[in-house]
């Protein structure tokens, strides 16, 4: 099944496998994209990817939450990003757009001294506590991700993927540990996915009905007594599907959890996949297509994943930073990643490989 096509939502897709959104650091500080993420997409579209989902890209300013981090918060992003989508397309493997704001886990910045997120609930991991959004403040936020998705859409993308995941601000609203609101923004799940529910109405105005607009949302918060989990992740996963989302990338952990998103030391068959039972949950609960994340590296569990009706894709992230031929190697016989999950390629002078292997 690895090697079949798929279709979401009109979005004709060569094969199972996704490149998971994996920031780059390699934008300018503005954010703005340059020619070597462009780079390392061709490189994974040479190699045939089937959908490549790009670094998390910020829809506003305020939101941005690491450095080198791409925005789409201007038009001027536009056309730098249409020379990448361009040179992706040569090959027929497709592409996406993440965008996201930094919520809770934004940068504090001297222009942008307070993080904001749908109630003030101190972040333990940075120690800092953000403001409680206003009114005005959300409907100003949902205003940037659907004029992000605009640009998106302008820059040639194949669809934008919704960043509803690891802590950051959709996220932070879809989970009642950081969503304490007692007005229509929180509470019942259909009040905590409100917000994603309106960007996707307000986009649909400026991108039309068929453009595809998936989501990558967390399953669990990875915190041990409470914050968002199963089964309550299927009822967002539902009222997401009911929104307009069209796919769905199934992953978990926000930053004071620890590393839950990108788990260490996956050297077992039994340690991968470390979303599996999520994303059947979610899978059994939704009519759109899943993709499954989290820690995969092995062919026969990638394939089990789809023939045991876990999820209908496989997305990686650091197993393509080491290998981004990989696909290709798997298509010739190759069985196993070379990726140890060290977590080295979480390196802020560009996203690389530095396992010693
Ligand atoms: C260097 C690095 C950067 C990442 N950046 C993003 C990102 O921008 N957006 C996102 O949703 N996940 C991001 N992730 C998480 C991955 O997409 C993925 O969910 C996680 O690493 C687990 O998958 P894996 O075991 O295949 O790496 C990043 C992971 C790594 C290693």
């Amino acid at each position: 099944m690895l090697f079949e096509p798929i279709d979401i939502n009109g979005l004709q897709i060569s094969n199972r496998f996704v490149r998971s959104a994996t920031h780059e650091w390699l934008a300018e500080e503005d954010g703005k994209p340059t020619a070597a993420i462009g780079d390392m997409y061709d490189e994974l579209a040479k190699h045939e990817i089937g959908l490549i989902i790009s670094g998390y890209s910020y829809v506003n300013p305020a939101g941005k939450s690491s450095n080198r981090q791409q925005g789409i918060y201007d038009d001027r992003f536009i056309g730098p990003y249409r020379q990448i989508t361009e040179r992706v397309h040569k090959y027929g493997s497709k592409i996406a757009l993440q965008v996201v704001h930094g919520g809770r886990q934004a940068m504090v910045t001297p222009k942008y001294p307070q993080t904001m997120a749908p109630s003030a609930v101190k972040d333990l991991s940075s120690g800092k506590t953000p403001q409680a959004m206003t009114e005005e403040q959300i409907l100003g936020t949902i205003e940037d991700f659907a004029q992000a998705m605009r640009r998106a859409q302008a820059a040639g993308f194949d669809a934008v993927q919704l960043h509803v995941a690891h802590g950051f601000l959709l996220s932070s609203f879809i989970s009642p540990y950081t969503n304490r609101r007692t007005d229509d923004w929180g509470g019942s799940v259909e009040n905590r996915t409100r917000i994603i529910q309106e960007i996707i109405r307000r986009a649909r105005e400026l991108v039309g009905e068929d453009f595809p607009i998936m989501a990558k949302m967390n399953a669990t918060d990875g915190l041990d007594d409470k914050g968002l989990d199963a089964p309550e992740c299927v009822e967002i996963a539902v009222a997401l599907e009911k929104a307009g989302v069209c796919a769905i990338e199934v992953s978990g952990g926000i930053f004071e959890a620890g590393e839950v998103m990108s788990r260490p030391g996956i050297n077992a068959p039994e340690k991968e996949a470390y979303f599996r039972d999520y994303a059947r949950m979610i899978k059994q609960g939704v009519g759109i297509p899943v993709m499954l994340v989290g820690g995969m590296r092995s062919r026969a569990v990638m394939e089990e994943m789809l023939e045991g009706g876990y999820a209908d894709m496989v997305s990686l992230s650091r197993p393509l930073i080491r290998e981004p031929e990989l696909v290709e190697k798997f298509r010739e016989g190759v069985q196993e990643a070379e990726c140890t999950s060290c977590n080295g390629c979480f390196d802020e002078s560009g996203v690389r490989c530095n396992s010693g292997r």
